[in-house]
């Protein structure tokens, strides 16, 4: 049995959480692949969401590194009500967004998405095809 006092850790106490489901101070976010497989992880408060799909090895590229030079970090928020607990997007963001492929009405960049209790639960999908202009040299193709 042990006691933490302050910290991050200060919400845990004798083992026990007090934030109900919340597993100390980690969210569940699930991400469904393209092929609608799902895997479901713990997402600390504070990380994004694209940070959390690389420390567990889920197929999310971000290649600008969440520096919001890129769209390849896009994750459709699978159900209206997570998605209008998440902050609205910036001028910024919705400017990358628009260069993504499969946008949808609850679209967003997964390095703008940043973990916190309101958002436990939350499903991402990740689209099946991201467009780099940066990396991948993208060519118009001839009509
Ligand atoms: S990683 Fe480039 S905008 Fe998110």
């Amino acid at each position: 049995m042990s006691v933490f006092i302050g910290g991050p850790k200060a919400a845990c106490y004798f083992g026990k959480n007090l934030f109900g489901d919340l597993e100390h101070n980690r969210i569940s976010v699930t991400f469904v692949d393209k092929d609608g497989n799902e895997k479901e992880i713990k997402v600390p408060i504070g990380m994004s969401m694209l940070e959390a799909a690389h420390e567990n090895d889920i197929d999310l590229e971000g290649a600008c590194e969440g520096s919001l030079a890129c769209s390849t970090c896009h994750v459709i928020v699978m159900d209206v009500d997570h998605y209008n607990k998440l902050e609205d997007p910036t001028d910024e963001e919705n400017d990358m967004l628009d260069l993504a492929f499969g946008l949808t009405e609850t679209s967003r960049l997964g390095c703008q998405v940043i973990a916190k209790p309101e958002l436990d639960g939350i499903r991402l999908a990740l689209p099946a095809a991201t467009r780099n202009f940066a990396v991948d040299g993208y060519v118009p193709k001839p009509h």
